[in-house]
């Protein structure tokens, strides 16, 4: 597929030097993407909530560089950190054709996140999302494009290369990435805003258990390619794309229990998947299940909608809306804190996307 967008150029012989600023979310998604082939295309469309309060602030000072190849410094909440600058290094050499201008310049990047690192949350989605932004940026400066309005899928596009579902995390409240019949200008390039959503949905709450932080057995990447040789992916596909489609419905309708029941059955999907994958691998642990238990009997119980949808990894996203806060928060602090690693909540709720910070 041919890069959408136009490549800028550097307008004049002398770079200027600068320095921008964005804080960007992370997303959970509804319908998830699992699979991809190509240069980090999805083999289904995915649509998430983006979120708020866990985010990624990421500055860039940039000048021109001497030797004519891009040159990065990174520091992560204040310290070196030379496993991050060489995922980044080796992310924006591979972006090198979309932006040949930054094999001009040298840049200073820092970046810190809301939530602790080791809390087992992934940063991905909005620490490549706040790096996209940044870049765009740069990028329209040099050029004199301006810095006025970024092109939001064309900070989505890079984004997804960096990782996959970060292509969402540079959209307000709700994303959808992934073609898709029933999403209006959807791309397996770019995430798109989702249209026709009720308000229920626009402050709905995630609030995020961390049962553990331990670092993942088996990594994200590691998880898509074993889609490839596992047995189920040609009918999981075809689900998410009818499930997406029944989300859509749900979407505008404001149906809370039926966007629960959904959210739910992606989660045992996703996971279901990596069981049944070969080398199977298990990411839930006992607490997950715990705490899965405790949320449909209280459910049961109460009529309370409240909902549960999971990462790849053992920590639980607690989805309600913003009707039942009260009681919800009050189950969450009595029933379900003491199956979480030391207490760890990261209380979070749909948002606005990324935000200019310089
Ligand atoms: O963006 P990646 O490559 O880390 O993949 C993330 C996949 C899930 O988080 C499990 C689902 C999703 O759509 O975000």
């Amino acid at each position: 597929m041919s890069y959408p967008f136009k490549i800028l150029n550097q307008s004049t012989s002398t770079i200027q030097s600068g320095r921008v600023g964005w804080r960007c979310p992370s997303n959970i998604a509804i319908v998830k993407y699992w699979g991809k082939h190509g240069r980090q295309l999805p083999r289904n469309a995915s649509l998430s909530l983006t979120l708020s309060n866990a985010h990624t602030d990421t500055y860039i000072s940039y000048k021109g560089n001497k030797g004519g190849k891009l040159s990065i410094s990174f520091l992560f909440e204040g310290e070196a950190n030379r496993a991050f600058e060489d995922k980044i290094k080796k992310f924006l050499d591979s972006v090198l054709d979309h932006y040949p201008v930054l094999n001009l310049l040298h840049l200073d990047i820092s970046s810190s996140n809301s939530f602790p690192h080791s809390s087992g949350i992934a940063s991905s989605a909005s620490a490549m999302a706040a790096i996209a932004m940044c870049i765009c940026e740069i990028d329209q400066v040099i050029s004199g494009n301006g810095s006025e309005t970024i092109d939001i899928h064309k900070a989505s596009y890079l984004a997804r290369l960096g990782s996959g579902s970060a292509s969402r995390s540079v959209i307000s409240k709700l994303g959808a990435w992934g073609t898709h019949a029933e999403i209006h200008d959807s791309s397996d390039l770019y995430a798109v805003a989702v249209a026709d959503v009720h308000e229920v949905f626009h402050s709905f709450h995630d609030d995020i258990l961390i049962v553990s932080a331990a670092e993942k057995s088996v990594s994200s990447t590691a998880g898509h390619a074993l889609m490839n040789g596992n047995v189920y992916a040609k009918p999981r596909y075809q689900q998410a794309n009818d499930r997406i489609s029944e989300l859509k419905k749900i979407l505008k309708s404001g149906d809370v229990d039926a966007f629960g029941k959904l959210a739910e059955d992606e989660a045992m999907t996703l996971h279901a998947l990596m069981m049944c994958s070969d080398p199977s691998y298990v990411l839930m642990e006992p607490g997950t299940l715990d705490i899965i238990r405790e949320i449909r009997n209280y459910r049961l119980e109460t009529n309370t909608p409240i909902y549960f949808t999971l990462d790849a990894g053992p920590n639980i996203h607690v989805l309600y809306p913003d009707s039942v806060k009260e009681d919800a928060e009050s189950f969450i602090n009595q029933v379900l804190v003491p199956y979480t690693a030391n207490g760890r909540v990261i209380k979070d709720i749909v948002g606005n996307g990324p935000k200019k910070l310089v």
